[in-house]
């Protein structure tokens, strides 16, 4: 579905992201493990056309995305959950997702995706007119979650969705992303610096570190992992 050959990003003279190539298949929830710094957010700003990458290409679901702007690759089917859960803090609850669906052409799909974030984050429903900026880091993490399904994703590219959650809210939202998968066989690339929780839920993983993948394999395999256990779950 996603087929990323050779990436590379750079500000400047620092490189971001060197050689980086992976893969997401159909229904598959896949995970890019790194330190602060290693090139997560680059990565996917570079996939989600946020930054240009210097060299290397992107395709998604069989066509050459590399050039294309990020409008253009919402509309096929990719979408950001932003660092830090970026939300509009001033607009509504209800206001943040409708500009999440500016892809959507019909009011059934808009409803349908609406019925979808509520089904996933009740509390979003009981908030909708009030200000996004008063909402917990949370249901700020569900807002900026369920702004981007408004956009009826086929491919969902999340950043770091679990930092500033508190503990016992991580394996909650992480399981979103597996009910999505299930419900409606989307795809997930969660880029994470907590590799515990993320590869409790991922089917595979990549390591990033200094912006090259250094390892992959299944989550299995990635927990198993002697350099694994010590630079990421402090074993
Ligand atoms: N806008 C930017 N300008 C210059 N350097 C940047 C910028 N954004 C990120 N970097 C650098 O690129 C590297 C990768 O950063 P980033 O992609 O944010 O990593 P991560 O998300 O894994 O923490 C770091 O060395 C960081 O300092
Ligand atoms: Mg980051």
């Amino acid at each position: 579905m996603l087929l990323v050959d050779d990436l590379r990003v750079a500000y400047g003279k620092i490189l971001a992201v060197e050689e980086v190539s992976l893969e997401v298949d159909e229904r598959e929830l896949v995970a890019v493990i790194g330190a602060n710094g290693a090139g997560k957010t680059s990565l996917l700003s570079a996939l989600m056309g946020l930054v240009e990458p210097r060299g290397g290409t992107i395709s998604f679901r069989e066509r050459d995305i590399t050039r294309f702007p990020s409008w253009w690759r919402v509309r096929l089917g990719l979408a950001l959950v932003p660092e830090g859960g970026r939300i509009f803090p001033d607009l509504s609850v209800e206001k943040n997702l409708l500009l999440g669906a500016f892809v959507v052409r019909s009011r059934r799909g808009l409803v349908e995706n609406l019925e979808l974030v509520f089904s996933l984050f009740p509390v979003l429903k009981e908030r909708l007119n009030q200000r996004a900026g008063t909402l917990s880091g949370g249901e700020r993490q569900m807002l900026a979650i369920g702004r981007s399904l408004m956009a009826s994703p086929k491919l969902l590219l999340v950043d770091e969705v679990s930092m500033g959650l508190m503990p016992k809210l991580i394996p909650e939202i992480l399981g979103t992303f597996r009910k999505l998968r299930g419900e409606r066989g989307m795809s997930v690339l969660l880029a994470e610096q907590n590799a515990r929780e993320a590869l409790q839920v991922v089917d595979r993983g990549y390591v990033l570190k200094n912006g090259r993948v250094v390892l992959a394999g299944t989550a299995v395999e990635l927990r198993e992992n002697d350099e694994v256990k010590t630079a990421y779950l402090g074993l």
